[in-house]
């Protein structure tokens, strides 16, 4: 194991807790108040900043990294100026991984001999955990539409047997804008009944209603009957809805694309959110059945939270 990274997957803190609702008001507001610049912002990726630039944003996170007790930068967690997928520091690289992986387990129950698939698995901020979780009979492999995440994830996991990292040239408006094949025709590149969990984690928040269709039936096409995925959404039902209205939510969705909506008009990849009642039925139409409890998240405003955004965790079932 590196050091540096906890042995052990963080303890989920279920049920439902409320985490001090004033503070997260406050927080909230405040997101809310930048939201224009945090859309700017995710365009300024330290990645795309000049090459003096980036250096000294990486150096300078060095000594952070050192003094929030989070040890020398462990091999498989790239540096900043390659972290293109959400996370802006190292701790929260290894924070946010931790925090997934344990949903992995409580919610979905994964298995250390489990095969598992990562749609859209970035440059692995989701991976590192599993290191340590998965055994040899284990396996996983993450996809993603973003050549460079993929390229790391395979020179830095070499030395694991199995992990495997796959790049599908799928295109989206704001990851991958050139790419050759549409997300709303992709067969993925998979036999049928062959991963015993899927999970796609801040996926379906970049994608439109005819991609998340196809990659639904997709995902239930290549689990094993009784296997299981996690899919994290905004989801949008009369709470989001609500909170959204009262300009509570951290993303101001209101742009329609049928089901959807984002928060952009003309680049809704950035951030979409779905119909609640879009994605039950959808699940249902290709025997995935949602386990009774969904997980709400804290985007949307509400006071009682598991994790940011909402999980959704179906099992495939025989009909
Ligand atoms: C916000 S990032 C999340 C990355 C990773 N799952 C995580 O949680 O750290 C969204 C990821 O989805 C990927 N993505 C977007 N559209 C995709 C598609 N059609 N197929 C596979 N991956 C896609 C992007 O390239 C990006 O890596």
């Amino acid at each position: 194991m590196h050091r540096g990274v906890k042995a052990s997957l963080v303890p989920l803190r279920l049920p439902l807790q409320v985490r001090d609702p004033e503070r997260m008001r406050r927080i909230h507001a405040l997101m809310r108040r930048f939201q224009v610049l945090s859309v700017v912002a995710s365009q300024l990726n330290p990645m795309r900043f000049p090459p003096a630039l980036r250096g000294v944003w990486e150096k300078l996170q060095y000594p952070y990294y050192a003094l929030k007790g989070l040890g020398p930068r462990p091999k498989c967690v790239p540096p900043l100026t390659l972290m293109f997928d959400g996370p802006r520091s190292y701790r929260e690289f290894i924070e946010s991984g931790n925090e997934m992986a344990s949903y992995y387990v409580e919610l979905a129950h994964l298995k250390p001999d489990d095969s598992m698939l990562d749609v859209g698995s970035g440059i692995g901020r989701r991976t590192l955990p599993l290191l340590t979780f998965l055994n040899q009979d284990g396996s996983y492999v993450g996809m993603d539409i973003v050549k460079t995440g993929i390229d790391w994830c395979r020179e830095h996991y070499n030395n694991y047997p199995n992990f495997e990292f796959r790049q599908i040239d799928v295109r989206n408006k704001h990851y991958n804008p050139n790419g050759t094949y549409a997300a709303s025709e992709y067969k993925f590149p998979f036999p049928s009944d062959q991963f015993d969990f899927v999970v796609l984690n801040s996926v379906f928040t970049h994608m439109m209603p005819p991609e998340v269709e196809n990659y639904v039936a997709e995902i239930a096409r290549v689990l094993k009957e009784g296997g299981r995925c996690l899919i994290s959404f905004f989801l949008l039902n009369d709470e989001s809805l609500g909170m959204i209205n009262k300009h509570r939510s951290v993303f101001d969705l209101r742009y329609e694309f049928g089901p959807a909506r984002s928060i952009s008009k003309d680049m809704p990849e950035i951030a979409v959110g779905y119909d609640e009642s879009f994605v039950v039925d959808l699940f249902n139409r290709y025997r995935l059945e949602i386990t009774p409890q969904i997980y709400y998240g804290s985007w949307s405003g509400r006071s009682d939270y598991l994790s940011f955004q909402d999980l959704v965790v179906a099992c495939k079932v025989s009909r």
